[in-house]
């Protein structure tokens, strides 16, 4: 049997929906892109939600305009995808990594509050895998040193605290809907804020820097007058494509966040006997994403000295799960050690050892809406009969 890591779902809805803007002729930012952004708004309960075309431009454009710019500071958890440390490059200031927790792979707030000094100005806490970061702890910081709140919610989908949806704790909360998070629309991003003006203003940044969306001035009078641009924007449009299949998938995202939670409990009963494998959790009253399942392969306490050898251990299971069809993955990356950072800023893989340890101890399995009991015994079966090795 084969279970693959993910298997993104798209029914007959999703496939319709695609091929209609090929009959309309409006094919990019048009109605559907409007109708998801309405759609992702009251699922989120965001005030405002502007669709674009990745979180990757998405995290961009919510620094531009938070006005973070050269010589500023912003705080990076240094166990993330390396978009969240890229785009504070994009606009020139400086991206301070901090530590991560090993028991949440979340920042560690200790460690982020430690690496604030009078040139930050901006914090990008990252929900990894769907598991919420301490919002309340960290807003606390930012409101103290007056700094700026981007949640990287890539994987935040249907992650909540008490009841309130990730994205909606700080200035901005930007969304990705690559195939690998819950509903996706190809490539595609959703920024969400609380600020009319910001809203206003991320949507001219996203195109081109245009005061009116080309909808817009296709519904006024004289449509034959091109908007005003008072800002330099850039081109971050979503097609209307992904703004259709963005509708049907999102009208599907109920379904598949109970399927993945489902899954996920039902994998945290079965592997609840393996000592050597700690498996992910959510504190009371927060609600688990599941963007992934993603394990720490701990069968000694993981401390950097040892880090080499449970990794050569993890990844000997890794290879032996490939071998019998189970895809596994590393969690993300450890920033720090990857050769831009690491020669950039004289970073060894010791100065953030939670965050190397997670990058070589983190071990993701299959998750998705459509795996069946089937194929999720079939992965806890040989995780069981390899062992740790
Ligand atoms: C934590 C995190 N941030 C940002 C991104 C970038 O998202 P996108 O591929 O939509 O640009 C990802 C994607 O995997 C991610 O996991």
């Amino acid at each position: 049997m084969k279970v693959p890591i993910t298997r993104p779902f798209f029914d007959d809805d999703d496939r319709a929906a695609v091929a209609a803007p090929l009959d309309t002729g409006w094919v990019v930012q048009g109605p559907n892109v409007a109708a998801f952004e309405g759609l992702f708004a009251q699922h989120t309960g965001a005030a405002h939600a502007v669709a674009c075309t990745s979180c990757t431009t998405g995290l961009h454009m919510a620094l531009v305009a938070a006005d973070i710019g050269p010589g500023d500071e912003v705080l990076v958890p240094a166990f993330t995808w390396v978009a969240t440390a890229n785009v504070v490059l994009y606009v020139g200031a400086t991206p301070v990594l901090c530590d991560v927790d090993l028991d949440t792979f979340n920042v560690d707030v200790d460690d982020l509050a430690r690496r604030i000094t009078p040139r930050t100005k901006a914090m990008i806490p990252v929900h990894l895998f769907g598991l919420p970061a301490d919002m309340a702890r960290l807003n606390a910081l930012a409101a103290d040193h007056d700094l700026k709140v981007i949640e990287d919610a890539a994987c935040g989908l249907d992650a909540r605290i008490d009841g309130q949806h990730v994205g909606t704790f700080g200035d901005f909360g930007a969304f990705s809907f690559h195939p690998r998070k819950a509903i996706t629309t190809g490539e595609g991003g959703m920024v969400t804020t609380a600020d009319a003006g910001r809203d206003a203003l991320l949507r001219a940044l996203r195109d081109h820097g245009a005061a009116k969306s080309d909808l817009a001035r296709h519904g006024d009078k004289q449509a034959f007058l091109l908007s005003a641009f008072e800002l330099m924007g850039f081109n971050y449009r979503m097609t209307d494509f992904q703004g259709a299949l963005g509708v049907t998938q999102m009208k599907k995202a109920p379904w598949i966040h109970e399927r993945r939670t489902a899954l996920a409990q039902r994998y945290d009963r079965l592997l609840a006997d393996l000592d050597w494998l700690r498996t992910p959790a959510a504190p009371a009253g927060w609600t688990h994403g599941y963007q992934a399942y993603v394990c720490l392969f701990a069968p000694e306490e993981p401390t950097f000295d040892r880090l080499d050898a449970l990794r050569d251990r993890r990844n000997a299971l890794m290879s032996a799960l490939e071998a019998d069809g189970v895809q596994t993955r590393q969690g993300t990356h450890a920033v720090h050690t990857l050769a831009l950072y690491r020669d950039r800023f004289d970073l060894t893989a010791a100065d953030y050892p939670n965050a190397a340890l997670a990058e070589n101890l983190s071990m993701a399995l299959p998750l998705f809406p459509t795996m069946t009991e089937a194929e999720q015994d079939w992965v806890v079966e040989r995780l069981k009969a390899h062992g740790p090795g």
